[in-house]
């Protein structure tokens, strides 16, 4: 079995992967979010401590899980970049030390490239190739994949990731993090009033991404519109009782205004790379991608051009330990010299590091 383990943002995770029978078997995932939501983002000192005081207890609920123990593991496979220094740094520790101990190999992976085979943790997987839209807390990519290792990328964003966008127009809103389902929960009720936000890039050429105009568009809304500035954060339930008429309207006048810029442009994206890569099957991952507005709208569009869409489930959408363990079990079919018997994390595809095109 191998084991991976994720902690490269605010879920600190972990999962088995039977290679023989090519199955997770256990995972366990604790999410930080109830300690960062009245910061209204992630603390990444606070992050990095939760990771280090919850690894060894999700690591025994493993073993609970699964009836197995460290001697079933054959390697280890653990996130080494890109993601906050100060997280990445407690799993990739844990990894050596486990590795250390075990005596057994250990693979750092990249987080970018995980996201990716998450469309493979699901009954029925992608055939290649596919286009894969990863929309998170930290990243925004859109990658043509070709093949295990044959990853071309189309577009990324200039500045903010989608799922900090949401997290700071949420924050400038009243709303706790993580800001993006409470900012969907607002834009669910009805309005009468209207706020229409720019789409980004419009007539630029190429397939990137860029959400720090539309921050700056909702903090001129808000100074506009709302009679009253927020003064602290809370959840949409909690804030909805606090507002005026007038300012639930231009609330959620502001929610749906935003949301609608984003997903007209992610979609227009999508439509972009399809026409060009000849492609219709799209995979999504990362947070931003359980907005149920987005995957309706992107099931529209999909019946209208033929699309197929994959979007795994709740337990793989988001950071996941399984998605790190299943990748290191691709590495490990195709050549187990990857895994360094120096007990060192040392990631073999940076992908980060990759050539746009477009
Ligand atoms: O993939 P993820 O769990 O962690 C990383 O950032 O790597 O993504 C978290 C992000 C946060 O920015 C959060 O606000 C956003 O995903 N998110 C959403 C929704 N659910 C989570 N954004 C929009 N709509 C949602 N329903
Ligand atoms: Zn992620």
């Amino acid at each position: 079995m191998i084991l991976g383990i994720e902690s490269s943002c605010d879920d600190t995770s972990v999962a088995l992967y039977n290679v023989g029978t090519k199955k997770i078997i256990a995972s366990q995932t604790y999410n930080q979010a109830k300690s960062h939501a009245k910061f209204g983002g992630i603390v990444p000192e606070i992050a990095s401590r939760e990771h280090l005081s919850q690894l060894p207890g999700l690591i025994s609920a493993l073993w609970a899980e699964s009836g197995s123990s460290f001697s079933d593991l054959k390697a280890i496979a653990v996130t080494s970049q890109p993601g906050l220094i100060g997280s990445l740094l407690i799993g990739v520790s844990y990894a050596r030390a486990l590795s250390y101990a075990l005596k057994i190999p250990l693979l750092g992976v990249d987080h970018l490239e995980a996201h990716i085979f998450s469309a493979f943790l699901e009954q029925n997987p992608p055939v290649y190739p596919f286009l894969s839209l990863l929309i998170s807390g930290g990243h925004t990519h859109l990658f043509l994949v070709e093949g295990f290792q044959k990853y071309v990328l189309l577009g990324r964003t200039l500045d903010d990731a989608l799922g900090e966008a949401f997290d700071k127009v949420a924050k400038m809103l009243g709303l706790s993090y993580p800001g993006g389902p409470e900012l969907e929960k607002i834009a669910k009720f009805p309005t009468d009033q209207e706020c229409k936000f720019p789409i980004p890039l419009q007539g630029k050429p190429g397939m990137n991404f860029s959400f720090s105009g539309l921050k700056t568009f909702a903090r001129n809304a808000i100074l506009a519109r709302m009679q009253k500035q927020p003064q602290a954060l809370m959840t949409a339930e909690d804030l909805w009782d606090k507002l005026s008429t007038k300012d639930q309207k231009q609330t959620i006048a502001i929610a749906q205004g935003f949301q609608k810029s984003v997903f007209d442009f992610l979609l227009d994206r999508l439509e972009k790379a399809s026409k060009i890569t000849k492609c219709g099957k799209i995979s999504i991952c990362g947070g931003v991608a359980q907005n149920l507005f987005f995957q309706s709208r992107l099931q529209n569009l999909a019946q209208k051009l033929a699309w197929e869409i994959y979007t795994p489930h709740r337990q793989y959408i988001a950071d996941n330990g399984s998605m790190v363990a299943f990748l290191a079990s691709l590495y490990w079919e195709k050549d187990q010299s990857l895994f360094p018997n120096l007990f060192q994390a040392r990631s073999i595809s940076p992908l980060s590091l990759n050539a746009c095109v477009g």
